[in-house]
């Protein structure tokens, strides 16, 4: 049984990842990430460049990262791009540490973060020319009230981009209820968007699976590696029951 995933667990997570050394040189050698952008989540690094591609942010344009945790990535792409950035998260924690690292990485007034969640994210109708949510839409209950949500704060012709996992076969219950629960691809065109494409990312998985297994090869007791360990037994147990993908999309102009 997994705890639940409510904004406390997060803050926790975050709180014990902050004090870890020892995971943060785990996911520079096996994503690639600088830890100084304190990243959570499992993007690799030339992940980055890919978003940013598909986001096709104008200069000055708003991008909006949702569920974006310490916020490494969003505010990476905001400095390639001179976009602004606004983050939403429910776990407060993780917004302190989001502010901090765009207070070092941007210029002042180019990034803001507030609590919100996946499905009431306290932004605006239809304001933002891009929006991003890096393994993030699998937590919104249900899954698909997150992607309405995406689809009424862009703007017409806003662009979207997903990461998060999927199962290889639909039904197959050695994958979380979360991730079955979301169908990309049935369910972007569901909640109104157009040019849905759907890639797979076998070298992502790839470089999950060696951090697993290096943060296995760790003895101590160090709770943000203890915390990766538990995840690393659970995902490498069903290893093959998920794809790893990248969704993008747009609102219809
Ligand atoms: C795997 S982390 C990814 C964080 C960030 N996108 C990154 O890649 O570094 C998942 C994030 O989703 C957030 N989250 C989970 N459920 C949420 C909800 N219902 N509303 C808002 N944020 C949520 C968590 O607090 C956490 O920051």
């Amino acid at each position: 049984m997994t705890a639940a995933r409510d904004a406390a667990y997060f803050d926790q997570w975050y709180a014990d990842m902050a004090a870890s050394p020892v995971r943060d040189a785990i996911v520079a050698r096996t994503l690639g990430l600088p830890p100084e952008l304190r990243f959570a989540s499992v993007l690799p690094w030339p992940g980055v460049a890919e978003l940013t591609e598909h986001l096709r942010l104008p200069p000055d344009g708003l991008l909006l990262d949702i569920a974006c945790g310490r916020g490494g990535y969003g505010i990476e792409i905001a400095a390639r791009t001179g976009a602004r950035v606004v983050g939403v998260d429910f776990a407060a924690v993780a917004l302190g540490h989001a502010r901090a690292i765009a207070a070092a990485r941007l210029p002042a007034g180019r990034a803001s973060f507030h609590v919100g969640t996946l499905t009431a994210t306290g932004v605006a109708d239809g304001g933002a020319d891009a929006l991003m949510c890096v393994d993030g839409t699998q937590f919104a209950e249900p899954p698909q009230a997150a992607l309405a949500e995406f689809h009424r704060v862009l703007k017409p012709g806003g662009r979207l981009a997903l990461t998060c996992w999927a199962a290889v076969t639909p039904g197959d219950d050695r994958v979380p209820a979360r991730i079955r629960a979301l169908d990309l691809a049935r369910d972007l065109p569901a909640a109104g968007f157009t040019g849905v494409e759907v890639h797979d990312r076998p070298e992502w998985l790839a470089a999950e699976r060696d951090m697993y297994e290096q943060a296995l090869a760790v003895p101590g007791p160090d709770p943000a590696v203890l915390s990766l360990q538990n995840e690393g037994r659970r995902a490498l147990a069903a290893w093959g029951s998920m794809r790893r993908v990248l969704a993008v999309a747009a609102r219809p102009a």
